[in-house]
């Protein structure tokens, strides 16, 4: 849906936009009429060539950046949407941290780590968005197949993205009915540097559509519930190439 009728005038803040899953995320709605601001925390340039993208396209584009583990840059980062494009229409929560943490290993600050940024910001966000959005909005948050199918070595990833589903039922119901909240839920999209060629066939061989998916797949379905699914709330829709059947 490259029609922009639909989406005209929406401002759209997309988390870790710079880079990754997001950046499609961003270009995707951009695409569809969307203005975009731009999140980002390290990834400066990378986000300023979005931005250039998005406004090649004829769309407004921001960079802002913030510490999404500290509530304060939150507050900020939403001071910042408001001044600038003076209202929000869509949320997507895709930041996120995925830190190797084997159970026998794993200490008191990597669950705080991975709860703060992959659970309590989305909440925070999502608060903050909900009052910028004047006439209604839609909140989307980019969950795992992992939230529901534990990996040994990420089980604060894990937990984290377990809370996210919740997460996003709960605001479904809180926020209605001006604003809708869905989840999609990915399977692999894109690998870590650091997984060598074992562990990625390890991947490939548990999904049952034989390849891992693309950050466009992700991009597509967060469209598809941010701008065309208007009668949906409180849903997760997994994106993996059947991953989840397992
Ligand atoms: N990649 C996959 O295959 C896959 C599979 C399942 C689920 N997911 C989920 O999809 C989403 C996007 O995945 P991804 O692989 O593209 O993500 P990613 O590369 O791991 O991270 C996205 C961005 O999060 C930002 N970030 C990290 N810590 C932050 C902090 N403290 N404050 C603000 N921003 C912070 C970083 O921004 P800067 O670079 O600007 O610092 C980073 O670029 C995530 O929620 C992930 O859990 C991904």
């Amino acid at each position: 849906m490259d029609n922009p009728l639909a989406s005209a005038n929406k401002v759209a803040l997309v988390t870790g936009a710079a880079v990754r899953v997001g950046r499609e995320i961003a270009l995707t709605l951009a695409k569809a009429g969307c203005d975009i601001v731009v999140h980002y925390r390290n990834s400066v340039k990378q986000a300023q060539e979005v931005a250039n993208e998005i406004r090649a396209m004829g769309q407004k584009a921001e960079c802002i950046s913030a510490d999404l583990t500290d509530s304060n840059a939150i507050d900020e980062l939403f001071l910042k949407v408001l001044d600038r494009f003076g209202r929000l229409d869509i949320l997507v929560n895709s930041a996120a941290v995925f830190a190797r943490t084997p159970v026998g290993e794993l200490d008191e600050a990597d669950f705080d780590f991975h709860i703060n940024m992959n659970l309590k910001a989305p909440y925070l966000c999502s608060i903050a968005a909900a009052k910028l959005m004047h006439d209604g909005g839609a909140i989307i948050n980019i969950a795992d197949v992992a939230a529901e199918r534990p990996f040994k070595n990420h089980v604060p990833y894990c937990v984290s993205k377990a809370g996210l589903l919740m997460l996003t039922r709960g605001l479904a119901k809180g926020l209605a009915p001006a604003i809708r909240v869905n989840a999609v839920s990915p399977g692999t999209v894109l690998f870590r540097d650091d997984e060598d060629e074992a562990a990625r066939n390890f991947v490939i061989s548990r999904i049952p559509m034989g390849d891992v998916g693309t950050p466009k797949d992700i991009a597509t379905a967060v469209r598809f519930l941010a701008i065309e699914a208007t009668y949906v709330t409180g849903q997760i829709l997994a994106v993996d190439g059947g991953r989840s059947l397992h």
